[in-house]
């Protein structure tokens, strides 16, 4: 006899997990690239995540800061500057904020938060090292909104969206999120500015726009 009761009731949270799963396996052979553990390969790691992460809060903030107001508590900008400060590195000059709309920048707040799950692993591989001041450079890893936990998180964004009109385009702005933060950490690496200071790309000059983000995927 075969079971032909149906199948279990899927929530958004679900429905974005399988639209980005291939770009989340994506995200995670690149982050494999970085050496954790040494001063220059996290160094590269928090630099791709400070190209990436202050246009994705600044859009979600922009479609949704009214509906969340206390989304800017979740911010980590400040944390990835700071991290790259201990390090002696400037911030980047940050990739563009995709627009984004409502549903869309539900889908990319999935993606920010979400993030914050496989940190707390790189959180672990970096304070293995034998290097103080990596321990000393972990706000961005360590970064978590007071009160709020990843189950709190997806039951908000779940109440946002609770039927299925909005979950395709909450999916392409994950997806979107997902192609921003793929740009960034397919860039190369800056110079060390301690041993390059005069070729550090990051004293843009004004009016110098950073590389382009991803496109659409
Ligand atoms: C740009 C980098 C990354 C982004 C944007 C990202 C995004 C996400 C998102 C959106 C989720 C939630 C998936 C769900 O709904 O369960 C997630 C979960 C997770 N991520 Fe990542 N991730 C990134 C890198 C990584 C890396 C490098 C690792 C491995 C070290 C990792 C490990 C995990 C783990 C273990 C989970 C929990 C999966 C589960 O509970 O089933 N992530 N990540």
């Amino acid at each position: 006899m075969t079971n032909s009761s149906p199948p279990p009731p899927k929530g958004l949270r679900w429905h974005l997990r399988e639209a980005t799963q291939d770009l989340h396996a994506e995200a995670d052979r690149l982050a494999g690239r970085f050496a954790l553990d040494a001063r220059d390969g996290y160094a590269a790691f928090l630099r791709a995540h400070a190209l990436a992460i202050p246009g994705l809060e600044a859009a979600c903030a922009a479609a949704l800061g009214a509906e969340w107001p206390d989304w800017p508590a979740r911010a980590r900008t400040g944390a990835l500057k700071a991290d790259l400060a201990t390090l002696g590195h400037p911030a980047p000059a940050p990739l563009p904020p995709p627009a984004l709309g409502r549903e869309a920048a539900l889908g990319a707040a999935y993606v920010l938060e979400g993030s914050r799950l496989g940190g707390a692993l790189m959180l672990r591989q970096v304070q293995a090292a034998a290097d103080p001041v990596l321990h000393r450079a972990t706000a961005y890893l360590a970064h978590r909104p007071q009160g709020d936990t990843w189950p709190g998180f997806v039951t908000r964004l779940e109440r946002a969206l609770p039927g299925p009109e909005g979950w395709a385009a909450a999916a392409e702005g994950a997806r979107h999120a997902f192609a921003h933060m793929l740009a960034a950490l397919r860039l190369p690496p800056a110079p060390n500015p301690e041993t390059h200071p005069e070729t550090h790309p990051e004293t843009h000059p004004a009016g110098a726009p950073p590389r382009a983000a991803a496109a659409h995927v």
